[in-house]
């Protein structure tokens, strides 16, 4: 019988769930990540701790950060990726449930689920309301993230949040208020927590996951020991009336500004691009700024793709620029993740 490790390490980031109202009847004016994740861990009912213990789990906590999710980066991105590699390499340690502000948790979900090959869970989870509200949702979503970490069927990087267990790959926000602001999109749930028990539809390794060539050791040495800046690649979308000029504006060298490196354009559609952008793309192709393309729309993918990605701006331009298979902010993230790899 295997025998599960049986502690489950509650780490904080900061975000709504551990947000601070000057009135709890305020659910959008607060501060977001004041709170230390163990305050957040003390307004769990005694009994569902206990039912913990039960089963054997222990839980400990720390803050590896306190941040408006808003302002989330590579500093805290270091932090978060050296620690849980110690956690999860230590036999004791069965789970990490993360909190992290909704704002960016995909894109951070994206991140760890490409470099971190674990089949131990890391389940995130956050909140709409802070913590001071009359009826907070972050408590219920940490008893869901918990059962999911003790969960035996868990694998990897998850996001849950009201009831619902998210694939990193493809979760996203997709409501600035409610409280299941979350979509799988054409992806759908992994799982669902009712009552504190997880039904699962897929296992995490089923999904169809996106695969880049990312050379992951040296992007995370480059990530861990914080080096920077990152590459720098930005993210420019088509649409009716683009000119280009932002994309030219992108490309002019700038003091004290990193030289781009590449571009992701969220095209219409099935990932078109307006004349005059592309226009614009072929000269920072031009001045070697790598350029790929994926769709603004919210569900989907560019569909027939083509081909394998460029990782580096070749002498002449495609007649089309290579499609990626994510939404635009995780497609930067696989852009600057295969450059850090290059050069290293
Ligand atoms: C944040 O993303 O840190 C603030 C918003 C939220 O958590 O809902």
């Amino acid at each position: 019988m295997q025998v599960l490790a049986s502690k489950i390490i509650v780490a904080g980031t900061g975000g709504t769930i551990a947000g601070r109202a000057a009135a709890s009847a305020d659910n959008i004016g607060y501060q977001a990540g004041s709170l230390s994740v163990g305050d957040v861990l003390q307004t769990l009912p005694r009994q569902a701790m206990d039912r913990l213990v039960e089963q054997g789990v222990y839980t400990s906590w720390e803050d590896v950060a306190q941040v408006d999710s808003k302002d989330m980066g590579p500093q805290v991105w270091a932090l978060v990726l050296a620690r849980l590699r110690q956690w999860l390499a230590d036999l004791e340690v069965r789970a990490v449930v993360l909190t992290h502000g909704t704002d960016t948790i995909e894109e951070t979900a994206w991140l760890l689920s490409t470099l971190l090959e674990t089949h131990k869970p890391v389940v995130m989870t956050c909140a709409m309301r802070p913590a001071t509200a009359w009826v907070p949702d972050g408590p219920q979503n940490l008893l869901d993230a918990l059962a999911v970490a003790c969960d035996p069927q868990a694998r990897g990087v998850c996001v849950v949040a009201s009831g619902v267990v998210h694939a990193a790959q493809w979760v996203q926000k997709v409501h600035p208020y409610q409280l299941d602001a979350f979509s799988s999109g054409d992806g759908g749930a992994l799982a669902r927590v009712e009552e504190g028990q997880v039904r699962w539809f897929w296992k995490n390794e089923e999904k169809d996951h996106f695969s880049i060539d990312i050379n992951r050791e040296p992007a995370i040495e480059f990530i861990v020991d914080n080096r920077s800046p990152w590459p720098r690649v930005e993210v420019v979308f088509s649409h009716a009336g683009a000119t280009g000029h932002g994309v030219d504006a992108l490309c002019e060298p700038r003091e004290g500004f990193e030289p781009l490196r590449g571009l992701v354009v969220a095209g219409t559609g099935n990932g078109t691009v307006h004349e005059a952008m592309d226009q614009a793309l072929r000269r920072a192709h031009g001045r070697g700024v790598l350029v790929w393309r994926c769709s603004r729309c919210v569900n989907g993918q560019v569909v027939h793709a083509g081909g394998s990605l460029d990782t580096r701006a070749k002498d002449s331009p495609p007649a089309l620029w290579p499609a990626v298979a994510l939404p635009p902010f995780k497609a930067r993230l696989a852009m600057a993740l295969t450059l850090m790899g290059q050069r290293v």
